[in-house]
């Protein structure tokens, strides 16, 4: 199948790329390489490269193209929290744009990387696609946005497909260390601390992230009937974030490190819910498999353990990248008006 996917050489997009790859698909990247395009060079030669902004979408960029994993924007609640306008632009407005330009152009399906943070603001509870939603937040009401505007847009010959992926864990060439295991495990690692914030005690949905590539790749091919227009949730399990620290702090003691956990203040915004999985397994037939366990024991054997002080880096962090280039930006532009 000739895919085209953006945000492709964000932290699902590799993984999703080299999943395609090894399934024999013919694969088209587009996407800016914000945090750069050294995730990628594993796959030169192999894969075509749009290094665009998708608020500039050229619909020439879909000829041929059969399938669209649709990854790119803002893919967290700081960043759209900081730069709430280049959020909706992203997110909503974008997105809203590629679908059009797919129903125009014939593309037949389009999957949708929608976030479960969707369900965040009913308060704790199990949530499941037929749940009405009341979104808070930049991030969570553009995703809302676009996934209404995907659904209207569908028709006979465009089946737009939503999946509500719970927040992501484990090892990707692009690496993310602002995702709550991800980043108890670099905390760990590089303070031997963890911070439990109000006991650690809310629900949170979550999955790793070759089984969210498989997620796409499973809707990506599943028959017309069972995706048109439809949303799923993409998650392994709920866990406690006591539980996630409890799971990190021992995965390290089995390999000599003590990690202490600290009681914290509880935030002034609360994530509290959990969500069921089960129509995924239903309709599709695929349940993601990797646990949080398996997934650390991974990390572990892939991260630098030596020189770890590199984990911290502004680029793994988004909010912390966003704020670091647009402060490099400013000082261009004050430099560039006084010489
Ligand atoms: N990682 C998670 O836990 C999670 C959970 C739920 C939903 N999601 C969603 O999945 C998608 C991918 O998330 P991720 O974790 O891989 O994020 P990421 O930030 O690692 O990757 C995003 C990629 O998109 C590119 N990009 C950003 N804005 C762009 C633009 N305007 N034009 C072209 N390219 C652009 C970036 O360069 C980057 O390569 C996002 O839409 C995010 O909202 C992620």
């Amino acid at each position: 199948m000739k895919v085209l996917v953006t945000g492709g050489a964000g932290y699902i997009g590799v993984e999703l790329v080299r999943a395609l790859l090894e399934s024999g698909d013919d694969v088209t990247v587009l996407d800016r390489l914000y945090f750069g395009g050294q995730p990628l060079e594993e796959f030169a030669g192999r894969i075509r490269l749009i290094q665009a902004d998708v608020r500039d979408f050229d619909g020439a960029w879909l000829s041929d193209i059969e399938g669209v994993c649709h990854l790119a924007g803002l893919s967290n609640d700081p960043t759209a929290e900081y730069n709430p306008s280049a959020n909706w632009e992203m997110n909503a407005v974008a997105t809203q744009r590629l679908a059009a330009a797919c129903a125009e152009r014939g593309v037949p399906r389009l999957v949708f990387g929608s976030s479960a943070s969707i369900y965040d603001g009913i308060g704790p509870g199990m949530y499941d696609e037929t749940t009405e939603v009341r979104p808070r937040g930049a991030y969570s009401l553009s995703k809302k946005f676009a996934e209404d505007a995907l659904l209207e847009l569908a028709s006979e010959e465009f089946s737009p497909v939503i999946l509500r992926q719970g927040t992501v864990y484990g090892y990707s060439p692009r690496m993310r260390f602002d995702l709550v295991v991800n980043t108890f495990l670099k905390d760990a690692l590089l303070y031997r601390k963890l911070f439990l914030h109000g006991g650690g005690w809310q629900w949170r949905p979550l999955v790793d992230v070759r089984d969210v590539a498989r997620a796409h790749m499973e809707t990506l091919r599943a028959p017309r009937d069972a995706v048109h227009a439809q949303i799923f949730n993409v998650m392994q399990e709920n866990y406690q974030v006591r539980q996630l620290a409890m799971l990190v702090s021992g995965s390290l003691a089995l390999t000599g490190r003590h990690v202490e956990l600290v009681d914290a203040p509880l935030p002034a915004l609360v994530r509290d819910y959990r969500m069921s999985n089960v129509k995924m397994t239903q309709v599709l037939g695929f349940t993601p498999q990797i646990t949080v366990l398996e997934s650390i024991e991974g990390l572990l054997r892939r991260l630098p353990l030596d020189g770890y002080a590199e984990l911290a880096h502004p680029r793994y962090y988004n909010i912390a990248w966003m704020t670091l280039l647009e402060s490099v930006q400013e000082s261009q532009r004050a430099f560039a008006s006084i010489y």
